[in-house]
């Protein structure tokens, strides 16, 4: 029997895309989602790009009956780790949810996997454990600083247990990875990021204005001390990412304890930057207004990815207009996210956009 790599929160945004390189590299997958933030589509969408019927299991990591149900049914031997919220802005409102599934999730999960005696876990943190940039390009060496909201403080909260889990005992290996700001999509067109409810993100606010869902686009802030006043972001094509997490499995063959990697391009692009080369891409103007700055955002951040590259031979692929493409083909194919349900003909017939 094939080993099995559990995919937690594989019906999501970056973890449907992982699921699907994983499956390209031939590995065997289960993905385990409450659907809270996603849905069966995507795995459905997933079936039909690889042509194989993708393992899923409907349940929460903070249930520890059904996890001790899937170690001892299914063979594995690595868990890649997205189950968790996201929302900078719900964290603030809901602390002890974020909490909850994030935190004590992950503890669930690391529980279960101990006892199972699995030992090696990939896991989804964020460029958010930084803090305020001390310095630009942010190295991992640095150490984590000081995460300004709860949603951060739990992603540095996991990373501690993670650490004291790998000092406590050496079977455990871990790989801390550290994405920029994820944006793209499968060029196929029909996987994709799907928000609910309001989106926040930079990326999916301004495709609803180009879609004309929304009529304009509020930048949030015009005087920072960047090249153009607005804010300066690392984004990296979720594609890319998705290669970051198979690279990282395989390096957790051959060492253990635990290693952080940031996944970024090393490349910085102001609100203004994309904006433009949104609209030189696609041809359609984005209305926009400028605001206040948005509680929370720092001037800059980008990474310094040369430790993914060395350590990995982790380096982005895709540029800037290859994310915008992508992006807006997904958006245009499904123009409600995975409820547009435009049937697959019709989003493969819109995949030949560009
Ligand atoms: P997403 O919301 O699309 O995916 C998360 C998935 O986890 C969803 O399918 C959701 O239903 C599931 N889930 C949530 N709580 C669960 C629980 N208790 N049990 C089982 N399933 C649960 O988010 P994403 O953008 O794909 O992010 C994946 C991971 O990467 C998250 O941990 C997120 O914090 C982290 N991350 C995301 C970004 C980003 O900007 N998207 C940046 C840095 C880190
Ligand atoms: C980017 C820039 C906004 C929307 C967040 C999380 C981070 C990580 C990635 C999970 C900022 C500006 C945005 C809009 C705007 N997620 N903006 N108008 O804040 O860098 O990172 O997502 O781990 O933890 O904080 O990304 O896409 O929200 O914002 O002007 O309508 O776009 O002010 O400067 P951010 P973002």
């Amino acid at each position: 029997m094939h080993k099995t790599t559990l995919i937690t929160g594989g019906a999501g945004y970056i973890g449907s895309h992982t699921t699907l390189t994983l499956i390209d590299a031939g590995r065997q997958v289960l993905v385990l989602d409450n659907l809270c933030n996603s849905c069966r589509e995507s795995l459905a969408r997933l079936e039909y790009l690889t042509r194989r019927r993708v393992d899923f299991i409907e349940g929460d990591i903070r249930d520890s009956r059904l996890l001790d149900d899937i170690f001892s049914r299914y063979d594995i031997d690595a868990v890649v780790h997205f189950a968790g919220l996201k929302s900078v802005e719900e964290s603030v409102r809901k602390p002890l949810d974020y909490y909850a599934n994030n935190v004590v999730g992950t503890l669930n999960l690391c529980h279960a996997m101990a006892r199972f005696e699995v030992f090696k876990l990939v896991f989804s943190s964020s460029a958010t454990v930084y803090g305020a940039p001390r310095q630009i390009p942010l190295i991992e060496d640095l150490g984590a600083g000081k995460p300004i909201n709860p949603y951060g403080r739990t992603k540095l909260l996991i990373e501690e247990l993670l650490t004291d889990l790998c000092l406590s005992d050496p079977r455990w290996t871990i790989a801390v990875l550290r994405y920029f700001n994820p944006i793209g999509a499968h060029d196929s067109g029909l996987i994709g990021e799907n928000p609910n409810g309001k989106p926040n993100n930079l990326l999916p606010c301004l495709t609803r204005v180009a879609m004309r869902q929304v009529p304009e686009l509020m930048v949030y802030g015009s005087d920072y001390p960047t090249v153009d006043g607005t804010c300066v972001r690392d984004y990296v094509h979720v594609v890319d990412l998705a290669d970051g997490h198979l690279r990282a499995l395989r390096a957790l063959q051959n060492t253990n304890g635990i290693h952080v990697w940031n996944l970024g391009t090393g490349i910085g692009h102001s609100v203004l930057q994309v904006i433009h080369s949104f609209e030189d891409i696609t041809g359609i103007t984005i209305p926009l207004r400028f605001a206040p700055r948005r509680d929370g955002d720092i001037a800059e951040c980008w990474a310094d990815p040369t430790k993914a590259g060395r350590e990995l031979g982790w380096y982005a692929q895709r540029d800037l207009m290859q994310m915008i493409i992508d992006t807006w083909r997904w958006q245009m194919c499904n123009p409600h996210g995975y409820r547009s349900q435009p049937g697959l003909a019709a989003s493969i017939a819109l995949k030949q956009w560009v």
